[in-house]
């Protein structure tokens, strides 16, 4: 499916009927991370996976693709699709877009699911590794470099032993991305702001997700924001890495699905 909107065409992804979901994926992946979901949450759920732009089927644009864009991106969709109080998800890139729209929109959500995701901002190390990595998806096979780069570090060590097809669709969802959206991203994420100061006001039921062998973002962020924001729900998912709704579908749904219900 696609929704044109004002200066782009994304295209996403819907199944099932019930609240509103809204799935933001990571970098450099695509809305299919989320199939597990969108295959067997759809009695109780709408569930909607976007590909935000430049990954997927949405074309890029050039230049940054800021968290704030991204997020105003989800809220024109939201607005022409005329969803109302949906749950945002957000996972690692999709969280910091996530938290971007909680910043300018939170009136509009009735809960926000964060995995593998993090409120600080980037450090200067990081930073500075994001320009090296703009100036490498742009050489000749760049992208199959950012691959190469990335996919050892998405799943936990018993993924990569266990479900080699699993590791197959994620360097096959890495390697469909684009020049444009990949530097758009990594210059996008560079910038965001930091959200750890908003986070004790957080006001809307919050789930966070995180798998027990991230190797991409530390286990500690993922409680450090579970501490700071109020009545969250904060659950660690054993034996999975960046990416546990793939690598531990059964676990990661029958989380969703309980804090669904509680809402
Ligand atoms: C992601 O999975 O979206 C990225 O690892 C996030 C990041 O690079 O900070």
């Amino acid at each position: 499916m696609e929704i044109q909107m004002n200066d782009i065409t994304l295209h996403y992804e819907e199944t099932g009927n019930g609240i509103p979901i809204v799935m933001i994926h990571g970098f450099p992946l695509n809305r299919k991370i989320w199939q597990p979901q969108l295959q067997n949450l759809t009695d109780s759920a709408r569930m909607l996976a976007v590909d935000l732009r430049g990954f997927g089927e949405s074309p890029s644009t050039s230049g940054p693709s800021t968290m704030d864009l991204y997020a105003k991106d989800i809220a024109e969709m939201l607005d022409r699709l005329d969803i109302i109080a949906p749950v945002l998800v957000g996972l690692s890139m999709g969280g910091y877009v996530a938290l971007s729209f909680y910043r300018r929109y939170a009136r509009w959500l009735s809960g926000l699911i964060l995995v593998s995701t993090r409120a600080s901002a980037d450090s200067k190390e990081t930073k500075e590794s994001r320009d090296r990595m703009v100036n490498i998806v742009k050489e000749p096979e760049g992208i199959k470099s950012i691959t190469n780069i990335m996919l050892p570090k998405m799943l936990s060590p018993k993924s990569y032993i266990e479900k080699p097809e699993l590791v197959s669709l994620v360097k096959e969802i890495m390697e469909t991305s684009s020049v444009d959206g990949i530097s758009g991203a990594l210059m996008g994420m560079k910038d965001r702001s930091d959200s750890t100061e908003i986070l004790t006001g957080f006001n809307i039921p919050t789930l966070i997700i995180h798998g027990s062998d991230d190797q991409l973002v530390p286990l500690a962020e993922a409680e450090s924001m579970a501490k700071a924001i109020p009545n969250s729900k904060f659950q660690v998912i054993p034996n999975a890495g960046h990416l546990p709704n793939m690598e531990q579908p059964d676990q990661f749904n029958n989380i969703m699905s309980t804090f669904l219900k509680d809402l």
